[in-house]
C-alpha cells in the first residue's frame, strides 16, 4: 500500500512526528537557540524578493526533515503537478484548478480538457486594459456626458475581499482622481452609506460575481440601478454607460439589463477565493493602471513558478504550510495570527480568512472519510502596531498558544520622520518578546516586588514567522497572494481536504431563501422551525410592526 492512501495519522512520517515532538516539547526557543549560533541562518530563506525567517518555530534539527517527508508521503509533487497539468483535482465539483492559469506570460500552455486557457486569460486582459484605459483618461462618459469618477464594485467573498484588499494594499500606486466604494453586505446600510454622496452622473457600477445569482450582490446591484435611474431621470439606457459586469454567467449578466459587450469573463477553474487576479480585479486595474496591474500579475507568477519547481526543502509556500501543520497538529494551535506592519496591508488578514478557512475549513477527506485530526486553523489579525494594543495581551501571556505570521517591509511607501524605524523595530521587537519572553530571575532582578513578579513574567516560546521584503509593491503583492495561496493547497494535500469547495455556505443560504416570505409576508404564515427560529421571526415581525 502506498503512503499516500493511508490516512494521514498513520503514515510513517506522521507517526514519527508524533514521536519526535514527545522527545524535543521540553526543549523552549532559548535552549535552540542557545545550542545553535547559527539557527537564524539556517531556519530562514530567500526567495522571489521575499525574506522568511522562520527560526522562530518550535522546531528541533530533525524537524524540518519529517515534515518534508510528510509532505512526500501525503503526495504533494503529484498533486502540485495535477493541478498545473489542469487536472480536475476540485472532485466534487469536477473542476480543474487553474488560478495559476491567469498570470501564466502569453506562450505558457495550460489545458483545461485539452484546451489551452491562456490565450483566453490574455484576450479578457486586453479587454480589461482597453475599458481601464477609457476610464482612467476620461474618454468613457457616463449617460450625460460627464466622465467617471466614482467606481463602486458590488460583489462580496471572493468578488468583494481580494478586490477591496487589493485596492487598499495599492492605493500608493492608484489613480487619486479616481475614487473606489465596495459594497459587499446586503444590510441596506453598506449600499447607502456608500453612494451617499456620489453622483449617479459620474458613478459606474462593477457587478462583480462569478455565478450572478449571490443574493447580496443581485439585491445591491438592483438597488444600484434603481438609484442610479431615478438620479439619471429613468431613462433604462443609461445603465449601459454605468453598470459592467464581471462573471463566468453570460446569460445572467444580460438578463439583468447588462450589455454584453460591457461584461468581462472568467471560468468556472477559478475559485472565488482564487480569482482577485482575474476580472474579479477589474477595479484593481482601474486604480493602478494597466502597467502595475500586468507587474502584480508578474509577481503572481514568480511564486507559482518557484512553487512548481523549487525543491519543498527551499520552498517557502511548502516550508510555511508545513509549519502550520506542525503547530496545529503537534503543538496543539487553534489559529493563525497574521500580523502586517504595513498599513497599506490593513484588508490583508481578512482577504486571508476566506482564503484559508473558506478552503480548508473541512471535516471529510477526498475520499469523504471523517478525519481524525484538525484542519484548518482560524486566520485571523490586525495591522501592526494597532494589534499590539489591543490583543497581543493574550498572545504574550495568555493560556493560549497562537503562531505569529509578521509581515514587513523595510521601506515605506510614504515616508515620514521616524516613524518607519519605530514601526520595524515594534514587528522585530515583538518576535523576539514572543520567543524568548522574561523568566521569573529576570524580572527579579529588575527590582520588582516579588508579590507582582507571577504577573511581569512572560514563558515565552511562542512561535513565530518573519516575512521581509524590500516594499510593498504591485509585484510584491502579487508574490504574498501568491505565497498564501499554495500554502492553503500545500495544507490541504497533507490534511487531504478538498480546498477548492464551499458546501459548507450552502446549508444557511438554503434556509435563508425560505424564511424570506416567512418575513415578508403580510399575515404569519404557519411557521415550522425550532421553537428558537419561530420565535426570533415572530418578534421580529412584532418588533417591526411597531412605528
Ligand atoms: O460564500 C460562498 C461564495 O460562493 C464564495 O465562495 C464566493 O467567493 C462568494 O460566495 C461570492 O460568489 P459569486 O462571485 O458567485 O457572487
Amino acid at each position: 500500500m502506498s503512503t499516500r492512501t493511508l490516512s494521514l495519522t498513520r503514515r510513517p512520517a506522521w507517526k514519527a512526528l508524533a514521536a519526535h515532538h514527545k522527545k524535543i516539547q521540553g526543549r523552549t526557543l532559548r535552549h535552540l537557540f542557545a545550542d545553535d549560533p547559527q539557527r537564524a541562518k539556517r531556519l530562514s530563506l530567500e526567495a522571489v524578493g521575499l525574506f522568511l525567517d522562520y527560526s522562530k518555530n518550535r522546531i528541533a534539527s530533525g524537524t524540518m526533515p519529517l515534515l518534508l517527508k510528510l509532505a512526500r508521503e501525503s503526495g504533494l509533487r503529484g498533486r502540485i503537478d495535477a493541478m498545473f497539468a489542469g487536472e480536475k483535482i476540485n472532485l466534487t465539483e469536477n473542476r480543474a484548478v487553474l488560478h495559476v492559469a491567469l498570470r501564466a506570460p502569453r506562450g505558457v500552455v495550460l489545458r483545461v480538457d485539452g484546451k489551452n486557457v491562456v490565450p483566453d486569460v490574455h484576450a479578457v486582459l486586453a479587454k480589461m486594459e482597453a475599458f481601464a484605459q477609457r476610464i482612467r483618461r476620461g474618454t468613457w462618459t457616463g449617460h450625460t456626458g460627464k466622465r467617471i469618477r466614482h467606481i463602486v464594485n458590488i460583489g462580496i467573498g471572493g468578488s468583494d475581499l481580494g478586490p477591496v484588499m487589493a485596492y487598499e494594499a495599492l492605493k500608493h500606486y492608484s489613480q487619486r482622481g479616481l475614487n473606489f466604494r465596495f459594497v459587499s453586505n446586503v444590510d441596506g446600510a453598506d449600499f447607502v452609506e456608500a453612494v451617499r454622496d456620489l453622483d449617479p452622473a459620474e458613478t459606474l457600477f462593477i457587478v462583480s460575481s462569478k455565478t450572478f445569482t449571490t443574493q447580496e450582490t443581485m439585491t445591491n446591484a438592483q438597488s444600484a440601478r434603481r438609484w442610479l435611474l431615478r438620479g439619471l431621470g429613468g431613462n433604462p439606457r443609461a445603465v449601459a454607460k454605468h453598470f459592467v459586469a464581471v462573471s463566468t454567467n453570460a446569460a445572467k449578466v444580460e438578463a439583468f439589463g447588462i450589455d454584453p459587450a460591457n461584461m468581462f469573463g472568467f471560468w468556472d477553474w477559478v475559485g472565488g477565493r482564487y480569482s482577485m487576479d482575474s476580472a474579479i480585479g477589474l477595479s484593481t486595474m482601474l486604480a493602478i493602471g494597466p502597467k502595475q496591474y500586468r507587474a502584480m500579475l508578474a509577481g503572481f507568477h514568480e511564486m507559482d513558478e518557484h512553487f512548481r519547481t523549487v525543491p519543498f526543502e527551499r520552498n517557502l509556500p511548502v516550508l510555511m504550510a508545513l509549519l502550520s501543520v506542525w503547530n496545529t497538529n503537534f503543538l496543539g494551535a487553534e489559529t493563525v495570527a497574521v500580523l502586517p506592519y504595513e498599513n497599506y496591508l490593513k484588508r490583508f488578514p481578512a482577504y486571508l480568512q476566506q482564503l484559508t478557512m473558506e478552503s480548508n475549513g473541512k471535516h471529510v477527506t477526498l475520499e469523504g472519510r471523517t478525519v481524525d485530526y484538525q484542519t484548518s486553523p482560524v486566520y485571523w489579525g490586525e495591522p501592526g502596531t494597532n494589534g499590539q494594543h489591543s490583543f497581543y495581551q493574550l498572545i504574550h501571556q495568555g493560556t493560549r498558544l497562537i503562531p505569529c505570521d509578521f509581515i514587513a517591509f523595510a521601506h515605506a511607501l510614504t515616508p515620514l520622520g521616524a516613524h518607519h524605524d519605530l514601526l520595524l523595530a515594534n514587528v522585530f521587537a515583538q518576535a523576539e518578546a514572543l520567543a524568548f519572553g522574561k523568566t521569573a530571575a529576570e524580572v527579579r532582578a529588575e527590582g520588582v516586588a516579588e508579590s507582582l513578579v507571577p504577573h511581569r513574567v512572560f514563558e515565552g516560546n511562542r512561535p513565530s514567522n518573519t516575512l521581509l521584503a524590500a516594499r510593498l509593491t504591485p509585484a510584491v503583492l502579487g508574490r504574498l497572494v501568491a505565497l498564501y495561496e499554495h500554502i492553503v493547497f500545500t495544507q490541504g494535500a497533507i490534511w487531504s481536504v478538498n480546498p477548492f469547495d464551499q458546501w459548507g455556505v450552502e446549508l444557511g443560504k438554503a434556509l435563508a431563501q425560505r424564511i424570506v416570505p416567512e418575513l415578508e409576508s403580510r399575515k404569519l404564515p404557519r411557521l415550522q422551525h425550532d421553537s428558537s427560529t419561530n420565535q426570533l421571526i415572530r418578534r421580529y415581525r412584532a418588533l417591526r410592526a411597531r412605528p
